[in-house]
């Protein structure tokens, strides 16, 4: 069979659905608990904002959003809402990666400006799934090594003045991803206590998928089966594995890749 960019997507698409079942009902349970309309349940609890292309939701949510939200409203079975989104991810351009304000380095990028600690915080996609396995498989480990050493690299010609590299993912719970980085960056990685996790992204979400966008059974069982006891105000503690933050200094990081 000759696949095409179209054939692509409907597998994709058809492979996704699972994940956004599980993120609809969870949705749909904090909209339940807390009331409102369920549009603005899943805006905030779900990543199908980026999943659609329609990059982070920074004060608002893109006007492309509105008839997705308006073809939510007049749904009530769980089973349309899942239908409908899988029919508005076929339709929808691909996400964007990195997101603006970022520079990619393969699966790795880094925001393009530190914050007030002069700490640059680094993100994760999985962009390399092919025959020889995940982003994260020990032979690709000196890939994402050389990924990492041109973020450094980029980092220093750029921004002289950082200091530090952070992270906040459940990645972090991996020693398959802490193995991409100094020994003292993975052993810094700590629990973020009571501070509230965005669930729009791939932070928590992540850990559902496997690197072929399948959903893991034994993590999206554990996920519904918090939903009945969740806490409205908390919907990340429904989550087995929870958000860890790191930080190190740069100079650790330049003395591990050799940069
Ligand atoms: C991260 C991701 C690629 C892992 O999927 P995967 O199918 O296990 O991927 P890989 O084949 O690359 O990784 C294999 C390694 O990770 C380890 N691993 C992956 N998930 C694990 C888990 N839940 N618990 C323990 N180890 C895990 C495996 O044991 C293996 O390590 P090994 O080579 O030492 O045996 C996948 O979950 C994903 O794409 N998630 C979405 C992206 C994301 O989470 N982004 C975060 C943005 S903040």
């Amino acid at each position: 069979m000759v696949m095409t960019a179209d054939s692509d997507r409907t597998e994709r698409a058809a492979r996704l659905t699972p994940f956004f079942e599980l993120q609809l009902r969870l949705a749909r349970r904090v909209r339940e608990l807390n009331g409102g309309a369920l549009g603005d349940a899943v805006l905030r609890y779900t990543n199908f904002h980026r999943r659609f292309g329609l990059g982070r939701v920074t004060d608002r949510p893109a006007p492309a959003w509105r008839p997705y939200v308006e073809a939510l409203r007049r749904l009530t079975d769980l089973g349309e809402q899942v239908a409908l989104t899988q029919a508005t991810y076929l339709g929808s351009p691909q996400e964007i990666w990195p997101s603006p304000g970022r520079t990619g380095f393969g699966c790795f990028a880094c925001d393009d400006l530190p914050a007030e600690d002069l700490s640059v915080q680094i993100h994760f996609h999985n962009g390399d799934t092919d025959e020889a396995g995940g982003p994260l498989a020990a032979g690709k480990l000196p890939r994402r090594k050389s990924e990492m050493a041109a973020l450094v690299a980029h980092i220093i010609a750029t921004r002289p003045t950082v200091t530090h590299i952070r992270g906040r993912s459940w990645l972090y719970n991996l020693a398959a991803y802490r193995r991409v980085f100094p020994p003292d960056y993975g052993a810094a990685a700590a629990p973020i206590g009571s501070e509230p996790v965005n669930l729009q992204g791939h932070s928590l979400w992540g850990q559902a998928i496997d690197s072929e966008e399948h959903l893991r059974p034994a993590m999206a069982e554990a996920i519904r089966s918090a939903l009945p006891a969740m806490d409205p105000a908390a919907p990340w503690r429904a989550f087995p594995l929870g958000v860890l933050a790191t930080r190190s200094p740069l100079r650790s990081f330049r003395l591990f890749y050799g940069v």
